[in-house]
């Protein structure tokens, strides 16, 4: 028996020295020390010894089968070294590789005109404000002297939240949300997102750019709101640019005007962008309601001031192609 222990030993020891991968080691360990094992065997027919026998051929089995696992163990740590020297060697980072390029994209036509007009105005003095998107009924529309039967509040025109919550179609209601917080004198616009329920097409989208205008102090004309938009349009569009007003109704402004600007293109000629007309529309204006200055705690009979609301436009392919045009064709 001890001859066979030591053939075991042997043909084992040679197995494992010779193995060349993990699989090899798994089965060695299998073969010889697995439940059906040659070792195994042999301790199981240990029965069969006599008693001076047992303790020998016992504590011999055992030195063996130490002497295989701390083998197997031994081959299986190198195996894990020369792996990760492998690693090391193939996974080399050079260092002076030039390194990835971050392509940078540029800022949104939109954005870039936003910028600009803000600019613009900060130069006269105004603060930029800010107001909700997801917003009360109530400032989108009632503070705003729009009734309830408006058809700016249908279904069909507007998304209701709920039936005080609305996604806010124009960023008047940032007006009220000022003249509730501030006093006069007011000097402010807002650029903001608005909403609509309007289907995409080449000029209509159902999200668009507004920039909103609003001034309150005594003695505010509509020459000041006339003196307002020529500069304005002046620095954002050319020296030569002119203005006129036409009338118009909005319900938060009596009286209330639409503004063109002369072509800045054929510089009042007539050409394709202006339609041949010399004029493109610019914005909604006017002087604020008295109801809307008295819903927002302002008194009307101390107090007077113009508002005015520009949208962004596409061209009639539907694209925002240059930043002067993107919110006015
Ligand atoms: N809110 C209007 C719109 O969405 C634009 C507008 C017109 C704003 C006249 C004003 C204004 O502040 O005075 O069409």
């Amino acid at each position: 028996m001890k001859e066979q222990i030591e053939k075991i030993r042997q043909s084992a020891l040679e197995e494992i020295k010779n193995a060349n991968d993990e699989k090899v080691l798994n089965d060695a360990r299998v073969k010889y020390l697995g439940k059906k094992g040659e070792l195994t065997l042999i301790l199981r027919g240990m029965g069969g010894l006599s008693s001076e026998e047992r303790p020998v051929i016992g504590s011999l089995v055992n030195e063996v089968r130490d002497e295989i696992e701390n083998l197997i163990e031994e081959r299986k740590k190198e195996f894990k070294v020369a792996e990760i020297k492998r690693k090391l060697e193939t996974e080399k980072i050079d260092v002076t590789m030039p390194g990835k390029k971050i392509e940078l994209g540029s800022v949104h036509p939109i954005t870039q005109i936003i910028n600009d007009i803000k600019e613009i105005f900060i130069g006269m003095g105004y603060q930029i404000a800010d107001g909700p998107e997801v917003e009360f009924a109530t400032y989108n529309f009632d503070k705003l002297n729009t009734p309830p039967d408006h058809p700016a509040r249908d279904i069909q025109d507007t998304f209701y939240i709920t039936d005080d919550i609305v996604l806010r179609s124009q960023t008047s209601p940032v007006q009220a949300r000022v003249m509730e917080t501030q006093k006069p004198p007011i000097k402010i616009i807002c650029p903001g997102v608005v909403y609509r329920s309007d289907s995409v097409d080449a000029t209509h989208s159902p999200v668009f750019h507004q920039i909103e205008g609003l001034v309150v102090d005594k003695n505010i004309s509509m020459g000041d709101l006339k003196g307002t938009l020529e500069m304005f349009a002046k620095k954002c569009l050319g020296e030569k640019t002119q203005i006129r007003f036409r009338p118009h109704h909005f319900p938060f402004t009596e009286p209330s005007a639409e503004a063109d600007v002369s072509c800045f293109v054929c510089g009042g000629k007539g050409c394709r962008v202006c339609k041949e007309e010399g004029w493109i529309e610019l914005l909604g204006c006017g002087m604020v309601h008295p109801n809307v200055l008295r819903n927002c705690g302002i008194d009307p009979e101390i107090y007077s001031g113009f508002a005015f609301g520009m949208r962004n436009r596409k061209n009639s392919n539907g694209e925002i192609w240059n930043r002067r045009y993107a919110f006015i064709i």
